[in-house]
C-alpha cells in the first residue's frame, strides 16, 4: 500500500499503558466517532504494547490475553470498522516488546498473517531486545516483506526511535513512518526537546514514509502512563501545531472520552490539520536568516513557511523561549519581492482572524512557549 498524506489516530499507550481492554478499545472508537474526532481524520485506533498472553500457542502464533480480550482481537477488529475506523496493532522486531510481551523475530511471516487473519489495518513496530548481532534494518525489511506479502492493506509504522542510524535505511523497508525520535512525554522540556530533534532529521521526511515525532500529549494535563508535570495550554497548542507544520503523523494520546472542549477544539482545529495533510506534502522550509535545520540545540525563535497544494502558504512562527517576544519574517524570503505586484492575506490558524501583509517585513507578537500559525493566501495588491 501507499501512504500518501501521515497517517492520524489515536494510541492507547499514553494514557492506558498496560491497562488495556477490549472495554477500553470500544469506548475509545465510540468516542473517535462520538466526538468528531474520526471526521476530522483521526480514523486509527491502535492497541499499543501489552495485549498478547506471555506465550505463543502450540502452533507458535501470537494469542490475545483472554482477560483483557474475552473475544478475541477480531471482536475489536469487527467493532472498530463498523465504525467507519481502522485498527492498528502493536509488536516488536526483537524477541520481546519493550514490556516483556512476545516480539516478532523469528515470526515475522507467522505474526503477519494472524494479524491479517485479524482484520489489523496498522501495524506499529518496535525495537526492543533485538539480538545484538542482527542488524535493525533486516529485521524492518524482514517485517516490511511479511506485511506486504499476507493479503492484506496493513500500514507499517517503524518504531527505532532513530536508532542505528534509522534515517538511512527506513525507506528501504517498506514502512510507511517511521520514529524520528525517541518517547514524548508529557512535559515543555519533552516537547521543546522531540522538536529541536527534528530539525536535523526534517530533510528525510517525505511523502510516503513520514518521519513520526511520537505520539501527541495534548490534552494530557498529567495523567496517564506518560504524564510528567503536565503542559499548559499555550504549550500544548505549539505541540500540536509543531506536529502538523512538520508533516507528522497525528496519533492522539490523551483519554478522548474525558477530555475537554479546549483539547477537542484543538485536535480538531481544521486550519492545521488540513496543513499538515496538504495533498502535495511539501517540506517546509526556514525563514528569518535561519538557513537551514541547523538551529543549534540553544536556538529557540525560529518561522518556517510551507508551499501548499492550492498555491497558498503555510507560516508558523514559534517562540519556544521563556519570555515574550516580537518575531518577523521577509516576505522576499517567500519569494514575494517588493515590486510583484501581490500581498498576502493571512488566516490566524487558531483565531480565524485575517491580517494582511504587503511587500516587505511581517512583525507578530508571539507569547513564551507560543507560536503564531496562518495560512496565506496571494492577492493582488
Ligand atoms: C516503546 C515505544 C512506546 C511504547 C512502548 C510500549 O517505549 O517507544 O511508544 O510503544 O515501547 O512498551
Amino acid at each position: 500500500m501507499i501512504q500518501l498524506t501521515p497517517p492520524m489516530g489515536w494510541n492507547s499507550w499514553n494514557t492506558f499503558g498496560p491497562n488495556i481492554s477490549e472495554e477500553t478499545l470500544k469506548t475509545a472508537a465510540d468516542a473517535l466517532v462520538e466526538t468528531g474526532l474520526r471526521d476530522a481524520g483521526y480514523i486509527y485506533l491502535v492497541i499499543d504494547d501489552c495485549w498478547a498472553l506471555k506465550q505463543r500457542d502450540e502452533n507458535g502464533r501470537l494469542v490475545a490475553d483472554p482477560v483483557k480480550f474475552p473475544n478475541g482481537i477480531k471482536a475489536v477488529s469487527d467493532y472498530v470498522h463498523a465504525k467507519g475506523l481502522k485498527l492498528g496493532i502493536y509488536s516488536c522486531a526483537g524477541t520481546m516488546t519493550c514490556a516483556q510481551y512476545p516480539g516478532s523475530y523469528e515470526y515475522e511471516f507467522v505474526d503477519a498473517a494472524t494479524f491479517a487473519e485479524w482484520g489489523i489495518d496498522f501495524l506499529k513496530y518496535d525495537y526492543c531486545f533485538k539480538p545484538e548481532f542482527e542488524l535493525g534494518e533486516l529485521l524492518y525489511r524482514r517485517m516490511g516483506l511479511a506485511l506486504a506479502n499476507c493479503g492484506r492493506d496493513i500500514l507499517f509504522s517503524a518504531c527505532s526511535w532513530g536508532n542505528d542510524d534509522t534515517k538511512s535505511w527506513i525507506k528501504t523497508t517498506g514502512a510507511h513512518m517511521w520514529r524520528s525520535t525517541h518517547d514524548v512525554m508529557d512535559s515543555w522540556e519533552s516537547i521543546k526537546t522531540r522538536a529541536k530533534e527534528q530539525f536535523e532529521i526534517q530533510r528525510f521526511n517525505g511523502m510516503g514514509c513520514f518521519n513520526d515525532m511520537d505520539m501527541l500529549v495534548v490534552g494530557m494535563n498529567g495523567k496517564g502512563n506518560v504524564g510528567l508535570s503536565a503542559s499548559s495550554a499555550t504549550q500544548y497548542r505549539t505541540h500540536f501545531a509543531l506536529w502538523a507544520l512538520l508533516g507528522s503523523p497525528l496519533m492522539i494520546g490523551c483519554d478522548i472520552r474525558t477530555a475537554d472542549e479546549e483539547t477537542m477544539a484543538l485536535l480538531k482545529n481544521k486550519e492545521l490539520i488540513a496543513i499538515n495533510q496538504d495533498p502535495a506534502y511539501r517540506q517546509p522550509f526556514l525563514l528569518g536568516g535561519f538557513r537551514n535545520w541547523k538551529v543549534g540545540i540553544d536556538e529557540d525563535h525560529f518561522c518556517f513557511a510551507k508551499f501548499l497544494e492550492n498555491g497558498d502558504i503555510a507560516i508558523g512562527m514559534f517562540n519556544l523561549s521563556d519570555s515574550d517576544s516580537n518575531m518577523f519574517f521577509h516576505l522576499t524570503e517567500l519569494g514575494l519581492s517588493r515590486i510583484c505586484g501581490k500581498k498576502l492575506v493571512m488566516t490566524d490558524a487558531f483565531t480565524g482572524e485575517i491580517v494582511e501583509s504587503r511587500a516587505g517585513q511581517f512583525t507578530s507578537f508571539v507569547e513564551k512557549h507560543g507560536c503564531k500559525v496562518y495560512r496565506c493566501r496571494l492577492a493582488d495588491e
